[in-house]
């Protein structure tokens, strides 16, 4: 059986984690916006992660996790030279890169991770980049320094002050429009609130946004239906159909209520296995 070798693990701040595992039937194939479904273990729970980062030639991919569960709690037990029981992929629809003058990417928390490689390949293919990263406090603005080696500006926001400016991303955002400055599109990725949020400022302009969306997933085949969202009315799944929507179509206020209910779940589970 393949086993996928932990090459490389990296702390990012108390709750995110790198690793780089070789994976060469993934890497040999993946596009930005793509995921893969990974396992710890025989019997361990499926854990969807977009793709942070990917080298074809060491044949190795870069996932950036949050510890927010009991899953995530058993893949941050392991380390440089474990192995991880399944890793499939590339799954989903490789993003839309859409040849334009001026993308401004908005990441919020982890959502950096998959953020990172959507905005690089559109600055080689000439694309003006700009990203605005918030997060709640300094330890939790993640790839600040890998952005700036293609992105001309980088805008950094935290709750509550320490990095940045304090406030919001979507302070950011709406100023830039405010400035007048042309934005052809907007990717935003972070946590849905965050996302409706962005797509709030952007809409009013009819400014095209791209979101990517992380609901509760299991099989990542279209055939379970979990991970459904509603977009522009009609049922989509976001493991087959996305992750990456037309962020001024989607449902925000169902996609948050599917979620709300997951959360209890995921509590149960942590208390039934004291994590
Ligand atoms: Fe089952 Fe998408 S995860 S349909």
């Amino acid at each position: 059986m393949r086993m996928y070798k932990i090459l490389r693990k990296e702390k990012l701040n108390d709750v995110v984690e790198l690793m780089e595992i070789h994976a060469p039937n993934v890497s040999r194939k993946c596009e930005p916006g793509q995921f893969i479904i990974l396992r710890v273990g025989e019997d361990g729970e499926r854990i969807p992660l977009t793709i942070a980062d990917f080298d074809r030639e060491k044949e190795t991919i870069t996932i950036i996790y949050q510890i927010v569960g009991y899953s995530t709690e058993q893949l941050a037990k392991l380390n440089q030279g474990d192995e991880l029981t399944d890793f499939v992929g590339p799954l989903g629809e490789p993003t839309q890169l859409h040849q334009s003058k001026h993308v401004v990417g908005v990441a919020g928390g982890v959502g950096s991770a998959p953020l990172f490689p959507q905005l690089r390949a559109l600055a080689n293919m000439g694309v003006e980049c700009d990203v605005i990263i918030g997060g709640r406090e300094a330890q939790y603005v993640l790839l600040a320094e890998e952005f700036k080696k293609f992105c001309k500006n980088v805008y950094i926001t935290t709750d509550d002050g320490s990095l940045g400016q304090k406030g919001f991303v979507t302070q950011v955002l709406a100023d830039l429009i405010e400035k007048g400055e042309t934005i052809d599109e907007v990717i935003a990725i972070g946590p849905v609130p965050m996302m409706k949020a962005v797509v709030g400022v952007t809409k009013p302009h009819n400014i095209k946004t791209s979101v990517s969306l992380n609901p509760i997933m299991i099989d990542g085949t279209g055939m379970c239906g979990c991970c459904r969202v509603s977009v522009d009315g009609k049922i989509k799944f976001a493991c087959v159909d996305g992750p990456d929507f037309d962020g001024l179509l989607v449902d925000f206020d169902e996609l948050i209520a599917r979620q709300k209910m997951f959360k209890s779940e995921e509590a149960h589970i942590c208390n039934l296995t004291g994590v």
